[in-house]
Parts: C-alpha cells; sequence; structure tokens
C-alpha cells in the first residue's frame, strides 16, 4: 500500500512536448522534486519551491546526483520471446521458422508462460521500462499470464493473442472464427482492467488469411479504444512475399488498410520499406510506427526513415522487439537508433532520443494524456538513473559541460547498470 503523499529528490528531466518542434519542450530541474498523491503525479519543479510546501512527515527519497525522468515505453516486444534473444545466423523468415515458431509453441503451456511473464516484467522494469505494447502468442492463455504478471506489478501493459492462420506450423494455428472470438473475449475480459489494455493482434499479413485479416480489422472496429498491433514492411523477402498472396493491394501497407487496421491505436513495428504514400496514409488514420533498430540491425532487416516519417507527420516510438532486438534496455535501445540514424545522414539528438522513449512513445499510443511525463495528473511511473553507474560512465560524465552532452553518454554507454530505481504509481520496485 503506498502512502498518501511522497517525494523524491533529484534531477528531473521530461517532456512537456516533442523538442524537434519546440526548443522549450525539455523542462529541467537541476535539484528537483516530484510530489506523488496516490500513485499520480502532484507536482513537479524546483527543490527550493516545492520542499517548504511538504507536509511534515512526508517520506522524501533524496536521489540527488541521480537522474529522474518518466518510465520508459516500448512500444514493441515480444515477451515469448525472452528466451530466444541471441539467437544466432538468419534473417527475419528464417528466424520465425528456426527459433521462433519454436519457442512459442511452449506457450500452450499455463505455468511456463506464467513464469516467462513474471520475469519478462521484471526485466522491463530492471530495465526502467514501465509501460509496453507486447506480443503474446496464438494460446489465449498466453495472454492472461502477461496481464496477470504486469497487473500483479501494478504496470501499465498492452497485450494481445496473436493471430494466424496460415503459413505457420499447426500448433501455432487458430482460424479466421476461432482467433475472432478468442480475442472478443479476452478483450471483455481484461481491456481496461487497472492499466491494463487489449491489442488486437494479427501477427503480420502473411501468416493471416483475407478471412482472419477483415475479421481482426471489423474487431478493431468494434471496439473503440481498443489497439491493433502488428508488423509492416520489415524485410525485402517478406515484402516481396507480400506482393505475392496480395496481389490486388497496392502496397503492404495496403493489405492492413482494406482489412479496416489502420486507425488511431494501431502499431506497426519498423515499417522500413514504405514509400511516401504509405507514409501519408499512416499519418492520416492516425497509425504509428514503433522504431526497433536493434532488432532491424540484428536481422539485418534495413534502415528506417526516421526523419521521412516525422516529415509526414507519422506517430512513431521506439521498441526493442526482443527477441529480434537484442536489448531490454531502452537506453541501448537509443543507442542503436542513434547508429541507424547515424547510416542515413540524419542526427538524432539526444533530447529527441529521450522524448522518443517517454513522451513520443506515450503519444504514438495515444497514452499520452497518462504517461510519458510528469506533469501533474499524470500515472507517477519514473525511472532514477545513475550517470555515475560504471566507472566508464562516471569518467565520461564528469567531463560533460551541458545536460544535452550528458543525456547523449547516458545513452550510449547506459544500460540496465544505469537504473537505480524503477518507480510504479510513485511505489520504487
Ligand atoms: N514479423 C512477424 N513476426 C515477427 C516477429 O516475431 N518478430 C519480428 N521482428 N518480425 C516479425
Ligand atoms: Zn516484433
Amino acid at each position: 500500500p503506498s502512502p498518501r503523499l511522497s517525494a523524491v529528490r533529484g534531477e528531473i528531466v521530461h517532456f512537456l512536448a516533442d523538442p524537434a518542434a519546440d526548443p522549450r519542450a525539455l523542462e529541467h530541474f537541476a535539484d528537483g522534486v516530484l510530489i506523488v498523491r496516490d500513485g499520480h503525479v502532484a507536482e513537479c519543479g524546483p527543490a527550493a519551491a516545492l520542499l517548504p510546501k511538504l507536509p511534515a512527515g512526508t517520506p522524501l527519497a533524496d536521489h540527488r546526483g541521480k537522474l529522474i525522468l518518466p518510465g520508459f515505453v516500448d512500444t514493441h516486444v515480444h515477451y515469448p520471446q525472452t528466451d530466444i534473444i541471441a539467437s544466432h545466423g538468419e534473417q527475419l523468415l528464417e528466424w520465425l521458422e528456426k527459433y521462433t515458431f519454436p519457442a512459442e509453441r511452449r506457450f500452450a503451456d499455463r505455468a511456463h508462460a506464467a513464469e516467462v511473464a513474471g520475469f519478462f516484467c521484471d526485466e522491463l522494469l530492471r530495465n526502467g521500462t514501465t509501460t509496453a505494447a507486447a506480443f503474446a502468442t496464438v494460446h489465449a492463455a498466453s495472454v492472461d499470464a502477461l496481464f496477470e504478471a504486469a497487473r500483479a506489478r501494478r504496470m501499465r501493459m498492452i497485450t494481445g493473442k496473436v493471430l494466424m492462420d496460415r503459413n505457420c506450423p499447426d500448433f501455432l494455428r487458430d482460424t479466421a472464427e476461432t482467433g475472432y472470438a478468442e480475442s472478443k473475449a479476452l478483450i471483455e475480459r481484461w481491456h481496461n482492467r487497472d492499466r491494463l489494455l487489449y491489442a488486437i493482434t494479427p501477427r503480420f499479413a502473411p501468416t493471416s488469411t483475407p478471412a482472419q485479416m477483415t475479421l481482426a480489422g471489423r474487431l478493431f472496429n468494434e471496439h473503440p479504444g481498443v489497439f491493433l498491433q502488428s508488423h509492416l514492411a520489415e524485410n525485402r523477402a517478406e515484402v516481396a512475399w507480400v506482393a505475392q498472396l496480395y496481389p490486388q493491394a497496392r502496397s503492404y501497407l495496403d493489405v492492413y488498410a482494406r482489412a479496416g487496421q489502420l486507425g488511431t491505436r494501431a502499431v506497426f513495428a519498423h515499417c522500413i520499406w514504405l514509400d511516401d504514400a504509405d507514409r501519408r496514409h499512416m499519418a492520416e488514420t492516425g497509425a504509428a510506427i514503433s522504431f526497433c533498430p536493434t532488432s532491424n540491425l540484428f536481422l539485418g532487416s534495413g534502415l528506417f526513415d526516421l526523419r521521412r516519417a516525422r516529415a509526414l507527420g507519422v506517430r512513431v516510438g521506439l521498441g526493442t522487439d526482443v527477441g529480434g532486438g537484442t536489448s531490454f534496455s531502452m537506453l541501448q535501445t537509443m543507442n542503436e537508433a542513434y547508429k541507424v540514424l547515424q547510416l542515413a545522414g540524419q542526427s538524432l539528438s539526444a533530447a529527441s532520443a529521450f522524448h522518443l522513449a517517454t513522451l513520443g512513445g506515450a503519444h504514438s499510443l495515444y497514452l499520452d494524456d497518462r504517461i510519458g511525463n510528469l506533469a501533474p495528473g499524470k500515472e507517477a511511473d519514473f525511472v532514477v538513473l545513475n550517470p555515475r553507474a560504471t566507472p566508464l560512465l562516471e569518467r565520461r560524465s564528469a567531463a560533460c559541460a551541458t545536460l544535452e552532452e550528458r543525456l547523449f553518454v547516458l545513452m550510449m554507454l547506459g544500460d540496465d547498470r544505469a537504473v537505480a530505481a524503477t518507480h510504479v504509481l510513485g511505489v520504487p520496485v
């Protein structure tokens, strides 16, 4: 049980808007205090102004020398792939067959699902991630397992049952009708219960029949407020396969569009091989992209064009995409995002990277009214980062002159070791 009122003191950094659009978006209190009431941010500001106002006896955790930021938002990750992270040697389609499908088969066993779900949530929190949009498997009970694990930890979690009725092993196959019915039952059981949100989850166009795609789109439109998550234009062989499977579609994105799957709260991972018509279509419908740099490099998928997505007004968040991705750490994900963009001559500022990992991710998921920064009224999910967590971090941070430099060093050299504490609804976990 959380005390009604508590406070933390440290160097506070968060965003009030997108720093790429508004140079005053980053708010910084070198000696700041964050006051939490009933799990929500009551106030956030300079210690000198807020400390005198704190009622006597309010618990105050002193994190001076450390940074306090909003909890990270991982907009695309697969909890059943926790155990195949770092599997060698393949690109997407072969990697799915060789590693992913066998790993996902094990989630027919509820006890296994529960054990992995618990580890997964703990690992997110250890890395400072307090909200994720996660794939489960085709098994409805794998969704129950993750929601139960997240609920026990009071986390905001989005997940859903994978829909897959062709081009996959029998042991992972549903049907258009059972997929629809089971997803609908899961929506009724879980969506909006505590902090949990449901995502209709067609794996990707190749593993669903047109009939399943249509029913998934119908379900999405029948349940306003529910999410839809999938993969889009990740790998060139995949894109060619989709063109064969759906010859009538103008593009890969058009397959989802024709099935009624674009709209607000639709999130598509990767989106490397899109054209501007696709990007415009995503922007117009409010669909979001999850940029997954560690996965895109690890699976050799390609280089995401953030500048173009931004220029055309598409919402973008960051995703780890574990186990195609190689780290649960959003700091490491920012590091790789920077490098991917370097290869395209695009320079990602530290402010933009931290924005993507917090408020930008929340905005891409239409959750920025509840999470993503430390504005009054927001859910008090935050992370305490130690810029001296390792000898190298300490040495390099000491040589920094500006906040931007310190944030950049943290995202390049930091990982779970830099996470001193993670708070969910104001409470350290
Ligand atoms: N496309 C379809 N399924 C997957 C998956 O599990 N991971 C990734 N990275 N891409 C996919
Ligand atoms: Zn994925």
